[in-house]
């Protein structure tokens, strides 16, 4: 097998040789130009990967997907297949090729939480038998992320099968009739649901890539802290490559500067290196067709599932009110307010039952003093400064009627040797029930609340093995740290520290307490950690 592979591979590069050398004569001009990734994808993948036509290698050519993607095939190229790379080489064909054969924005969207990497978000649903037939040894986000023709997605079922001959008989694929109808069936539907060809792709391929460089106004939240605000000053570097520098603080007035280098792949998508609030972060963000806009999730590089949300408009435009920090108010209570946006000016006016004064002006927005009265009437308030308003940014409440714990339900591991565990974070999203005109009482969101955390055994069982004992702590900002992993004497047959529980959230208030919980599965380590899972 290796032989073959050698012998094609030595006609390969005979055949690019010769089709390069015929491309050189008279075109010195253009080979000038020849991006720095096509270069590369010539030196180090033609000798297998054969340039059909200029720029069209075989297979590469024939699909389309996320940089995530091309980094995992490349590395796939690297692992199984001996090809060797500079990262200098491999940064430059994955964006290049995230250029030429990258999705449109509108293709990403279904899949985003994926390469967001946002912790237990259940995975998308195809039609019919895809997610049996192709979703329970990865993600079906994984499939959803790319585009081929249904001749590609052939050859990649032939890969699998080729790679993993025993696929059948394990993942549960003996309930089904796997291979004639992955072979027969799902390559045209494949082609149909997820095209190479497609009106989105022609949209956006060839529009020029907007400047994301100027000063931005940015707000977000961090599960477990709470929201933060600030500023962004995002300067280009070169083609597709900024350096920006964050000037954010927390609610309760913690800073949480920072600092990034990014690539912006396709025109939109931003994925960035760097530091916040003093630890290493990487950042996976999409900007607006018009440039105007970024929004996504950012993660700590140790521990993908600890992040926060992340939302920048540019800090010149329109009037706009972005965010009102906290986004809920208690009655009876002064405090200090934060409303992110953009041309704030005008009287300030928070609705029924507030008394606001402006403290400051800020490049983010406004800081406002607001005392709402003891008797306010709970519910939704308006924001309305100058000219514009908002209507679902901020509520007042008398007390909290509901706590929902999220996740609903997380999946924590355990860690072992260098591999780090997977925590949980929680947090109690605060309801209160305001009546309606027509009698129905609707749920006001009032968003994270200060609770106190506990853990309970799932059921009969995990509280016999002492679940919530060994497998591991919950601390009062609503992070799990998971214990160890390998066998532990302590427990019964010295048993690994997984466990199955309830996270218990309680708040305090004048009326008593109110309680929310999700469940918490604690397994084994998640051995294998590939950007799109
Ligand atoms: C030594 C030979 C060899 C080299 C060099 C090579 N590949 Fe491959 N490539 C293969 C083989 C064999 C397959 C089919 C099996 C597979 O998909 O792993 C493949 C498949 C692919 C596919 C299709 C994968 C899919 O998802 O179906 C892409 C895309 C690809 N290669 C890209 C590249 C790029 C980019 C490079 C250069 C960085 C490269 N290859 C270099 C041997 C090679
Ligand atoms: C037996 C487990 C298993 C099943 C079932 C499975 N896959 Fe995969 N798939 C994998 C693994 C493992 C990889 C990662 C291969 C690598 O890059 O090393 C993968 C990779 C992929 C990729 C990324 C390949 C690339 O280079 O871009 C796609 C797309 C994909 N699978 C689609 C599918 C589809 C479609 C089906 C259903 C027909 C399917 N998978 C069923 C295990 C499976």
């Amino acid at each position: 097998m290796a032989r073959k592979v050698s012998s094609i591979m030595a006609r390969g590069t005979l055949v690019v040789a010769l089709a390069g050398g015929a491309l050189g004569i008279g075109r010195g001009a253009l080979a000038a130009q020849v991006p720095t990734g096509l270069a590369e994808i010539r030196t180090h993948c033609a000798e297998c990967h054969r340039e059909v036509s200029p720029g069209h290698f075989d297979r590469i050519s024939e699909e389309r997907k996320t940089p995530e993607g091309w980094a995992m095939t490349i590395f796939r190229m690297r692992q199984v297949h001996g090809v060797q790379l500079t990262p200098q080489a491999e940064a430059a064909i994955i964006q290049y090729l995230s250029d030429v054969q990258g999705l449109a924005p509108a293709e990403v969207r279904a899949g985003r939480y994926a390469l967001e990497r946002r912790p237990n978000v259940p995975d998308l649903k195809l039609p019919d038998n895809l997610n049996v037939m192709c979703g329970r040894c990865h993600s079906v986000a994984r499939i959803v992320l790319q585009r081929r023709t249904p001749a590609e997605w052939l050859k990649l079922i032939n890969f699998h099968v080729g790679e993993w001959p025993y696929l059948e008989y394990q993942d549960g694929s003996r309930d089904i009739a796997w291979w004639r109808i992955a072979s027969k069936q799902l390559p045209a539907k494949l082609g149909r649901l997820f095209p190479l060809r497609s009106a989105a792709w022609r949209a956006w391929q060839h529009r020029p890539h907007a400047s994301l460089a100027g000063q931005w106004i940015v707000h977000g939240e961090t599960p477990g802290h709470g929201a933060y605000y600030g500023t962004a000053l995002i300067r280009r570097t070169a083609a597709d490559r900024y350096g920006a520098h964050y000037q954010l603080r927390y609610a309760d007035g913690a800073r949480f500067d920072g600092a990034s280098d990014a690539i912006v792949y396709t025109g939109f998508q931003w994925r960035g290196t760097g530091t916040l609030g003093g630890q290493s972060v990487h950042e996976v963000y999409f900007a607006s067709a018009d440039g105007a806009r970024i929004r996504g999730r950012w993660f700590l590089i140790k521990h993908a599932e600890i992040g926060g949300n992340w939302a920048a408009a540019r800090a010149t435009g329109r009037a706009e009110v972005m965010a009102v920090i906290p986004s809920a108010l208690r009655a009876g209570t002064t405090q200090r307010v934060v409303v992110v946006g953009r041309a704030l000016v005008g009287r300030v006016n928070l609705g029924p039952g507030t008394q606001t004064t402006v403290a400051a002006h800020k490049p983010y927005g406004l800081i406002l003093k607001v005392s709402v009265a003891a008797q306010a009437t709970p519910g939704y308030r308006t924001v309305r400064i100058g000219g514009v308003s908002t209507h679902d940014l901020l509520a007042v409440y008398q007390h909290v009627d509901r706590l929902q714990v999220q996740p609903a339900f997380a999946i924590a591991r355990l860690g072992g040797g260098t591999l780090a565990a997977v925590d949980a974070q929680f947090q109690a999203i605060g309801y209160t029930e305001v009546a309606g005109a027509n009698g129905k009482t609707t749920a006001v969101r009032l968003g994270a609340m200060p609770v106190t955390w506990s853990v309970v055994p799932f059921d009969a069982a995990a509280a016999q093995r002492g679940d919530a004992r060994f497998a591991g702590t919950l601390g009062q900002d609503g992070l799990f740290v998971p214990s160890g992993g390998g066998p532990d004497p302590r427990r019964e047959f010295s048993d690994n520290n997984t466990g199955d529980l309830f996270v218990v959230a309680t708040h305090k208030s004048g009326r008593g307490s109110v309680v929310g919980k999700a469940r918490l599965v604690v397994t084994v380590q998640r051995w294998i950690n590939p950007p799109i899972y």
